[in-house]
C-alpha cells in the first residue's frame, strides 16, 4: 500500500492559495463573472429586464414550434472532424458582398433595440464596427438611420426594409438609407401580415410600455431599467420621426399583404447598391429571387416569430446553396446561439449567419459590453471548433462539411 506522509502546511504556501477578491454585492455582477456562453448571458438578461421585454425577445409566434425546431436543428449539426492537421494559425475572415469581415457572423435587424437596453442600436453598431462586422438597422429601429450614421460613422451598415403600403413611403425610407451611407438594403419578405405573438399578448406588451397599476410593482423589481426608459428619450420608430402617425398606424403601413416578386424588381430599379432578400423559406422562391438581380438571400423563419409551421431554414440550406449559391450569397439565421451553431451553418454551405436574440441577450445583460461579450464568446467557440475539426480557414470549414443528424 502507498503511504502518504502528512506534514504541517507552510504558511506562505497556504497564504498563496487564498483568493482575496471579494464577491460583488450586486447579484447580476456576480452572475456576469460566471458567464461562459450566450445561454448564461440570457439568464442575466432575464434578471435585468422586465418580463414583458425579455419575453418579447425570447418569444416567438403562436405555439413557438418553429423556433424550437430551428434550435433543435442547429443542435443536431455534426461537423466532419479531421485530426493531425496543423491548426496553429486559424483565419476566420470571410468576404461578404466584396468586403472582408472578421467573422462570418452578421448582426440581424431587431426592432425597438432601445427597449431592451437604453444604449440601443448605436451600441450594437459600435461593437460591430469595432470588430469589423456588419450591422443591420431595422426599419422598426428606435435609432434613425441619420443618428446611427452620426454616432457610429465607421460602421459597415446595412438597412432592413419592408415594402410599405405606399411606394412613396418606401422611397422616403430608402432615401434615408442612401443619404446616411447604408451600403445594402435587406428586404424582409416573410411579413405579409404580422405574426401572432401570444406571449406578448398575454404579457400585455405595448410599445412604449404603458404605465398601469401593476407597472408600479414591475418598476420596483427593475428600477434601473425603468429609470433608463424614462430618462433617455421617447421610444418610437425613429425612421418615421415627424410623420405624425401613431405606432399602430405606422405598423399598418409597414406591412403590405399585396407585396409580390414585382416589388423586388421595382426596388432594383430605385436602389443602385446591393439588395439582400430576407425570409426565403424554400428552393423555388430562392431561385425566383436569385433571378431578379439581387446579391444575397437570407434563409430565415424570422426566428420563429412569423409562421409557426414553416420549414426549418437550416434543413433546406444545402439544397438552396446547391440551387442558387453560384448566383447569390446565401446567409441563414434563426437560433444561432453559439459559435458552433455558426460554424455548423457555414460548414453546410452558408456564406454567413445572422444573429438576433443572441446579441439582444448580451445588450439586456450588460449593455454594449454585453454585446461585445457575445461576439467574443461566439468567436472563441468558432475558433475552437475550427481547430478541433481541423479547419484553418472558412474555405476549409465548407470543404470539410457537416450533416444534420436525423
Ligand atoms: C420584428 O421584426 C420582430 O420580429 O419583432
Amino acid at each position: 500500500m502507498i503511504r502518504v506522509t502528512r506534514r504541517f502546511p507552510s504558511l506562505p504556501y497556504f497564504w498563496s492559495l487564498i483568493d482575496w477578491t471579494l464577491p460583488s454585492v450586486i447579484s447580476h455582477k456576480r452572475l456576469l463573472l460566471k458567464v461562459q456562453n450566450v445561454a448564461d448571458l440570457a439568464l442575466v438578461a432575464q434578471k435585468r429586464t422586465p418580463k414583458v421585454v425579455f419575453d418579447y425577445v425570447a418569444g416567438s409566434a403562436v405555439d413557438e414550434i418553429a423556433y424550437a425546431r430551428s434550435k433543435d436543428a442547429y443542435a443536431r449539426i455534426e461537423l466532419n472532424s479531421n485530426v493531425l492537421r496543423d491548426v496553429s494559425e486559424i483565419d476566420t475572415t470571410e468576404i461578404i458582398l466584396g468586403k472582408t469581415v472578421d467573422l462570418p457572423i452578421c448582426f440581424a435587424p431587431t426592432g425597438y433595440t432601445r427597449l431592451m437596453h437604453h444604449v440601443g442600436e448605436a451600441a450594437v453598431a459600435n461593437v460591430a464596427a469595432s470588430k469589423n462586422l456588419i450591422y443591420t438597422l431595422s426599419t422598426m429601429g428606435t435609432t434613425s438611420p441619420a443618428e446611427l450614421a452620426q454616432l457610429v460613422p465607421h460602421s459597415r451598415r446595412w438597412f432592413q426594409l419592408y415594402i410599405m403600403k405606399n411606394r412613396e413611403d418606401s422611397l422616403a425610407v430608402i432615401k434615408q438609407a442612401k443619404d446616411n451611407g447604408f451600403e445594402t438594403l435587406v428586404l424582409t419578405v416573410d411579413t405579409p401580415v404580422p405574426g401572432l405573438r401570444y406571449r406578448d399578448n398575454r404579457n400585455g406588451l405595448t410599445i412604449p410600455p404603458k404605465i398601469r397599476l401593476n407597472t408600479v410593482a414591475a418598476i420596483a423589481r427593475k428600477p434601473r431599467w425603468w429609470l433608463n426608459l424614462f430618462t433617455t428619450g421617447k421610444l418610437e420608430f425613429a425612421a418615421f420621426r415627424g410623420w405624425d402617425k401613431s405606432l399602430s398606424e405606422l405598423a399598418s403601413l409597414i406591412f403590405d399583404p399585396s407585396t409580390t416578386f414585382e416589388e423586388i424588381t421595382w426596388l432594383r430599379s430605385v436602389w443602385d447598391g446591393p439588395i439582400v432578400v430576407k425570409g426565403i423559406q424554400n428552393i423555388e422562391d430562392a431561385k425566383s429571387v436569385a433571378q431578379l438581380g439581387v446579391q444575397g438571400i437570407i434563409l430565415s423563419n424570422h426566428g420563429g416569430r412569423q409562421f409557426d409551421r414553416g420549414p426549418v431554414p437550416l434543413e433546406i440550406l444545402e439544397d438552396v446553396v446547391a440551387a442558387v449559391g453560384n448566383k447569390v450569397e446565401v446567409y441563414i439565421d434563426g437560433a444561432v446561439m453559439s459559435g458552433l451553431d455558426a460554424l455548423g451553418a457555414i460548414a453546410l454551405g452558408a456564406k454567413a449567419v445572422f444573429i438576433g436574440r443572441a446579441y439582444l441577450y448580451g445588450i439586456m445583460a450588460n449593455g454594449e459590453a454585453g454585446v461585445d461579450q457575445v461576439i467574443e464568446i461566439l468567436r472563441k467557440e468558432f475558433i475552437n471548433g475550427m481547430a478541433l475539426s481541423g479547419s484553418r480557414n472558412i474555405a476549409e470549414v465548407r470543404k470539410n462539411g457537416a450533416r444534420i443528424r436525423k
